[in-house]
């Protein structure tokens, strides 16, 4: 009779990586999962940003139907750890001696009161610009470094005939186009001010006004060729070669190398304009669900897996971003992700939490922040002025609500 092997165990995983180079990076983590006797099922739900994810998680642990693991990222991890439904993985932690190992902005992000919550497993850098090698060559052109390069880029290859930006008007594809505005006008300090304290005198700055005419300039070089494409789309546009640029985080980098594109030579990477000397970061993570802890072994193996260095490497590599771990050997990463992983390592100082991918704020201001934005973008008779009074207006009735019930919470988070 041949003795039963033990049942592997078994854990529901939901993310939202559904395009081809993002479905890579996930199958290898369901391949090292395998090799440590846990079958990841998977539970992927698409959408750029996690626009589907974040809903289908909020009814699904409504209906007591929890996934045992879920990709969930920056304040939102906070969210759900308030409502006590995080496993806590202080052990796996102290064991792999994250305190140590980790950037301590990680660090921040995967920590609720005094308790680790989430594996974290790589930074994205959102402020990529990425650039067509033969094009810029052919018309003699550089990397744009500030606004003022970026628009004689943009008119020399307009005036070529070319396409000068890839862009989509998916509202968080605009809104991410826009924090890198800001960030660009104003520096880590101001988009702070902005998007984390989410102060009015900051949407009342000048400087908001300067980022939401810069934000309808790039509207109008479209020629109104802007639709709502998804991303995964956007990035096939820039690898066709219909269109010069394209401003996006750094998950673009795999899905260009899929379409045949091979970076430094068809293609590189530099920072969106104005940005050189910052990282606008979202970083990627994994929570547990409590639950009645009968997975709990297997979901504290994953959570150990996740941030050990040899699949924070391979990993990385497919995903585009960069290990989330200060020991890792940046002459082992491509020339983007040492620029990315090299400039995050400088500390908070030169990052900016993106406010599109929740590092910034709570979901329910995110996402008004976002819809504002994109309701300004769309509708040309709607001027700069108007649309920093409504986040003026927005900004005192979240920090109304933050002085009420969510006030102790809110404040011990920042
Ligand atoms: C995540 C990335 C993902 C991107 C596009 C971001 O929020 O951090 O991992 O590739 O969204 O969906």
């Amino acid at each position: 009779m041949t003795a039963h092997a033990a049942p592997a165990a078994s854990l529901q995983v939901l993310h939202w990586w559904t395009s081809p180079g993002e479905r890579k990076a996930a199958d290898l983590l369901a391949a090292r999962a395998a090799e440590e006797g846990i079958e990841w099922r998977d539970a992927a739900i698409p959408g750029g940003a996690g626009l589907g994810a974040g809903k289908v998680l909020k009814s699904r642990v409504l209906a007591g139907d929890a996934p045992e693991v879920s990709q969930m990222i920056g304040v939102s991890i906070a969210e759900w750890a308030d409502l006590g439904l995080l496993l806590e993985i202080d052990n796996v932690a102290s064991g792999g001696n994250w305190n140590n190992v980790l950037f301590p902005t990680i660090q921040t992000l995967i920590t609720h009161r005094k308790h680790v919550v989430a594996a974290p497993v790589g930074i994205h850098r959102v402020n990529t610009l990425f650039y067509n090698r033969a094009l810029f060559a052919r018309h003699k052109l550089a990397p744009p470094q500030s606004w003022a390069e970026f628009e004689t880029v943009v008119h020399k290859l307009k005036a070529a005939g070319v396409t000068p930006l890839a862009q989509s008007s998916e509202a968080w594809q605009v809104a991410a186009l826009f924090e890198n505005l800001v960030l660009a006008e104003s520096g880590p300090e101001f988009y702070r001010q902005l998007f984390v304290r989410r102060d009015p005198a900051a949407a009342a700055d000048p400087r908001t006004a300067d980022a939401l005419r810069r934000l309808r300039i790039v509207k109008g070089w479209a020629n109104g060729q802007i639709d709502e494409r998804s991303w995964p789309e956007v990035a096939r546009q820039f690898a066709r070669r219909e269109a010069a640029m394209m401003i996006m985080g750094d998950w673009a980098k795999p899905e260009l190398r899929d379409l045949g594109m091979v970076l430094d030579q068809d293609f590189a990477c530099a920072a969106a304009p104005g940005t050189g000397r910052y990282h606008l970061y979202s970083v990627d993570s994994f929570t547990m669900f409590g639950g009645d802890y009968r997975n709990m072994a297997a979901q504290e193996k994953m959570a150990r897996l996740l941030v050990s260095p040899p699949v924070q490497m391979d990993y990385n590599v497919l995903k585009g971003s960069v290990p989330v771990r200060r020991d890792t050997d940046p002459s082992r990463l491509d020339s983007c992700a040492r620029a990315s992983w090299t400039m995050f390592a400088l500390g908070a100082a030169v990052q900016a939490p993106s406010l599109v991918h929740r590092m910034a704020t709570d979901e329910a201001s995110r996402d008004a922040i976002i819809a504002e934005i994109h309701r300004y973008f769309l509708d040309d008779r709607t001027t700069p002025t108007e649309a920093q009074r409504r986040l003026g207006v927005m900004f005192r009735l979240f920090n109304l609500k933050n002085q009420g019930a969510f006030g102790a919470q809110d404040t011990d988070r920042r």
